[in-house]
């Protein structure tokens, strides 16, 4: 008996990789109810009580062993066959990719953009660290504005006056950076991102982005401020969108105004986008003060300009009814793959 054994145990040890054929073959030939281990136990019980003693242990072992490879044999057979599919079927479908969009911000920014471009205006970038001059000084800002006060802006050096050094609070100040290094004419548009101190909530953000605007010419009038605007309205929101403008104040602006826009969404019946008003505004701007021409070096007996200024997340929440502005900044896929574009 333990010659058989030792006989079986070597064949069963020699198999190391078998067909799913091969492996039946070792299943029935082993494990089978007509197989080895079966007659193994059958002549077992034929034994005299001395070998059995010897041989119980011996032939469980055995089995275990014949049990344990067949187990380990199967296995190996099963990830063989499910890898060898896998690089086989061509016709499985690939494995999927996900590709980016862009962001609704950035999305917007380019279509404001390609409208002035289209008008003639070239874009200008500079820095968000800003000192006070091109920041409040330059653009005619009193001593005293409230919009200089800690409240509003993020100072990085605070000196009270004219070493003060802030995160940018518009990107005028790329207006004066302008001015100060041409000559005119200018028709430039200054997009970027500029931070104000404010507790961040729906409807408000310690940063946001801008374009700004600026046309500095001889015999640039108001008219031409309003034709501008208008039409950059009527490209953005659609032919018929009605626009109104409101006297306010800017402090380097004279005269000043803010711009309405007939509400997109509910073509001015009211919702509560517009607050059931009908319209919404989008932009301040003004005839440039002829102290920033100065202050600039530019003649303003000769020179006069128009400026303007918009907040891209205003934009945006009106054209794709976004109710939140801290979607824009949270990085949420669920937010964000909404506005998928296609790439080219
Ligand atoms: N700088 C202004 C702001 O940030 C916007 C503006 C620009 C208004 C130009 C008038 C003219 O609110």
């Amino acid at each position: 008996m333990q010659e058989k054994i030792d006989k079986y145990t070597k064949e069963i040890n020699e198999l190391v990789k078998t067909t799913a054929g091969e492996l039946e073959t070792f299943r029935i030939k082993f494990l089978g109810t007509k197989g080895i281990i079966k007659d193994l136990f059958d002549e077992f019980k034929t034994v005299g009580a001395e070998e059995k003693r010897t041989f119980g242990k011996v032939l469980n072992q055995f089995k275990q062993m014949a049990e344990a490879k067949y187990n380990e044999l199967k296995e190996s057979l099963d990830t063989q066959q499910t890898g060898n599919t896998n690089e086989q079927d061509l016709t499985l479908p690939g494995t999927g990719f996900s590709i980016g969009s862009r962001h609704p911000l950035t999305l917007v920014r380019n279509e404001i953009i390609d409208i002035f471009k289209r008008l003639g205006f070239v874009v200008a970038e500079g820095p968000e660290i800003e000192d006070d001059w091109h920041n409040f000084s330059a653009l005619n800002f009193p001593e005293e504005h409230p919009a200089r006060d800690m409240q509003d802006t993020f100072f990085i050096k605070k000196n009270a006056g004219k070493d003060d050094i802030a995160l940018r609070t518009h990107t005028s100040s790329v207006q004066v950076r302008m001015m100060e290094n041409g000559k005119p004419p200018f028709r430039a548009i200054m997009p970027g991102r500029v931070y104000r101190n404010e507790a961040i909530s729906a409807r408000a953000h310690c940063f946001f982005h801008q374009v700004e605007g600026l046309y500095v010419d001889e015999n640039v009038s108001f008219a031409d401020l309003k034709q501008t605007l208008y039409h950059f309205v009527q490209e953005l929101y659609g032919e018929g969108t009605k626009v109104r403008f409101r006297p306010s104040y800017f402090p380097f602006t004279e005269p000043s105004a803010e711009m309405d826009v007939s509400c997109s969404i509910c073509k001015g019946d009211g919702c509560n986008m517009c607050k059931y008003s009908g319209w919404v505004e989008i932009l301040g701007c003004g005839m440039v003060d002829p102290n920033v021409l100065e202050n600039c070096g530019i003649d303003s007996k000769k020179y006069t300009g128009f400026a303007f200024g918009m907040g891209i997340e205003r934009i945006t929440n009106l054209k794709y009814v976004i109710r939140d502005l801290r979607l824009f900044s949270e990085n949420d896929v669920r937010f964000l793959k909404q506005f998928q574009t296609e790439i080219i």
